[in-house]
């Protein structure tokens, strides 16, 4: 949702900039732009990718520039064009501003400006701060010009910014929007998220909500907005520019599916104990006596990380029988929940950056719940904010279709899992077994890769269609729901998920031969049942894609296409039969010749509400 960067430094600050950008066009990349100062300004901005912006620039007249900003746009307020794309301009163009989030009270503000004689250019909410800032500057250093502005605005921001009066220096600031602070070797580098700062370096500071921080080559200084001095820590990122590569593979999407044995086992490593059947999550950094008074637990999320939810309620409810509820977080947060102190609240996020998923957090926290995290990014807005929690340990995922993120959420939910069972009726035994068919995923998921072609095979008969049904019972169901959101994020299929005996009371009016169908049809309690509506969907002739289990051959009878995943245990099934549908989806969208990493609309970390 909006990336943006500065950078400061030995280096040429355009290619620095732009690379950072390409890093987190996940972020957004409806238009992007950049700013360099040097006693003057260069500025450049244009609709489209990142690579229209670095056609655009001439790196080798542009090498006396070492202090710049730049940023990629997901349109929030006016449409993607050149006068709306960041960076923003005073009216003399001396400041220039990049902005992630949203300035709620921007049209009040506009007209005192206008009022003032500013001459505003664009639609944006945006542009207001960058004028509010010339009004403050004609008197005070940038910092305090800065700092005076966000006293104005009411809403979110991270913002960067630099003026050609000042070009050895950036000020930036966060409330509400990630900021981070690489700190380098005579040279700094400021974005929302350290995607485009490991190349550099590996050390950063984290801003807090309400902090500004001024920025020079050599150092920095961070204040709060009442201009008292802040003191912050240096951090290490345990990660390296590996991570975010794509390592031969075409697309992100399709490295991150392809990692899943590696991250499924980084979320269960060192946690699971074997001997005594049970799991440690240091990180719930909760007593015994805690853990055993839960009376309920909440799952709040958004997207794919709400589907993770709904399986850690299917899970909990029938392991550990503690009564779970799975909300969206932005019914959770205005729906005024009632909540008591023995219920516990998770919030899970990728990103641990989701608006309305931080709010919901903020809101529980207010009400007096103990809220924990699931999440993936270190040191993210909803880890930090967080009493307590568990880290998935995927790595940076890229592509704006989570898959990765979500088996390493449900690995660290069958943990959980385990943990509160075994306080309750699950035996050492049971313990056992479940550790054990969790250690044997990774190379059960390896083993459905060696379906890649059939799968393939399969996206080729049906890449045209424009309509797709997903149905699954019980712990299938919300991996339905997330198969039919891979394929509509990636390859705009009409797609929708449902238990699959609720597709007689509307979906089966949709089937024809037209209609393709997947059934997760594995053998477990409701696999009668499950074939059951497959025949009522052949015979009204849908065409039926199955995900079945290994040695099943009647059900080839019945589908037209069977893609089968190895036996199983059940608590884990849908770590195994999400792996097909993520699969199914890339494969139709790279047919439809979709941009799988970055889908049209689509934003990977959702920063507004
Ligand atoms: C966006 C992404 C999804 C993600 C959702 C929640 O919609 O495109 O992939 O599932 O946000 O994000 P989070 O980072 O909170 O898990």
């Amino acid at each position: 949702m909006c990336g943006i960067v500065g950078y400061i430094g030995k280096k040429p600050a355009a290619k620095t900039i732009v690379c950072g950008l390409k890093r987190m066009e996940y972020r957004g990349y409806d238009s992007s732009g950049i700013a360099l100062v040097d006693g003057e300004m260069f500025l450049r901005k244009c609709k489209g990718k990142i690579s229209d912006l670095d056609s655009k620039l001439d790196y080798e007249n542009l090498t006396q520039y070492h202090t710049g900003i730049g940023h990629t746009r997901w349109a929030t307020h006016g449409v993607p064009n050149e006068i709306n794309a960041h960076p923003h301009t005073d009216c003399n163009s001396e400041i220039a501003l990049v902005h992630n989030g949203i300035i709620e009270n921007y049209l009040v503000l506009r007209k005192k400006l206008q009022e003032h004689g500013h001459i505003l250019k664009s639609d944006t909410d945006t542009e207001v701060i960058v004028h509010l800032i010339e009004y403050f500057y004609k008197d005070n250093p940038l910092i305090e010009a800065v700092r005076m502005a966000l006293t104005k605005v009411e809403g979110t921001y991270g913002i960067a910014v630099v003026s050609s009066r000042e070009p050895e220096r950036i000020v930036a600031a966060k409330k509400g929007s990630p900021l981070i602070l690489g700190v380098g070797e005579d040279e700094m580098i400021v974005a929302s998220d350290a995607s485009a700062i490991v190349e550099h370096t590996r050390k950063v500071i984290y801003l807090e909500d309400g902090e500004l921080v001024e920025i020079k080559r050599d150092g920095f200084q961070t204040f709060d907005i009442n201009k008292r001095i802040v003191s912050k820590h240096i951090e290490d990122i345990d990660w390296d520019i590996e991570a975010i590569e794509k390592q031969g593979f075409d697309h992100f999407m399709l490295k991150e599916i392809f990692e899943q044995p590696e991250t499924i086992r980084n979320a269960f490593r060192g946690r699971v104990l074997p001997l005594t059947g049970n799991v440690r999550l240091d990180g719930l950094q909760m007593t015994d006596e805690e853990l055993n008074s839960i009376e309920k637990i909440i799952f709040i999320a958004c997207g794919t990380s709400w589907h993770a939810g709904l399986i850690g309620e299917y899970l909990i409810e029938e392991y550990a029988r503690i009564p779970v509820e799975a909300e969206y977080a932005s019914e959770f947060r205005y729906r005024k929940p009632i909540l008591n102190k023995h219920e516990l609240v998770f919030v899970i996020s990728q990103s641990g950056e989701t608006a309305d998923t931080l709010a919901a957090l903020r809101e529980a926290k207010q009400k007096g719940a103990r809220v924990l995290g699931i999440t993936n990014v270190v040191g993210s807005t909803i880890a930090r904010e967080t009493d307590g929690g568990i880290y998935i340990h995927a790595g940076p995922e890229i592509g704006v279709a989570s898959t990765k993120a979500f088996t390493s959420q449900i690995t660290v939910l069958v943990l959980l899992t385990i943990l509160l069972s075994r306080r309750h009726d699950m035996t050492l035994e049971e313990g056992r077994a479940v550790i054990q068919a969790l250690e044997k995923v990774p190379e059960s998921v390896e083993r459905i890769f060696g379906m890649n072609d059939s799968i393939r095979e399969i996206a080729e008969l049906y890449k045209d269609k424009s309509n797709c049904l997903f149905l699954g019972r019980g712990l299938h169901f919300p991996v339905a729901l997330e198969g039919a959101l891979k394929l509509k994020e990636i390859s705009y299929v009409h797609a929708e998920g449902y238990p699959a005996a609720e597709m007689k009371h509307g979906p089966i009016a949709l089937i024809d031969e037209n209609m393709p169908v997947v059934f997760i049809a594995v053998k477990d309690e409701v696999y009668d049942k499950i074939t059951s509506n497959m025949l009522e969907v052949k015979a009204r002739s849908g065409r039926i894609i199955a995900i079945a289990s290994e040695g099943d051959e009647e059900i080839k009878e019945i589908a037209d296409h069977v893609i089968y995943i190895p036996e199983h245990s059940r608590i884990v099934s849908p770590l195994l039969t999400v792996i097909p549908l993520q699969m199914l989806a890339y494969h139709i969208a790279v047919l439809r010749g979709c941009d799988v990493d970055q889908p049209r609309n689509l934003a990977k970390s959702v920063t507004v509400e």
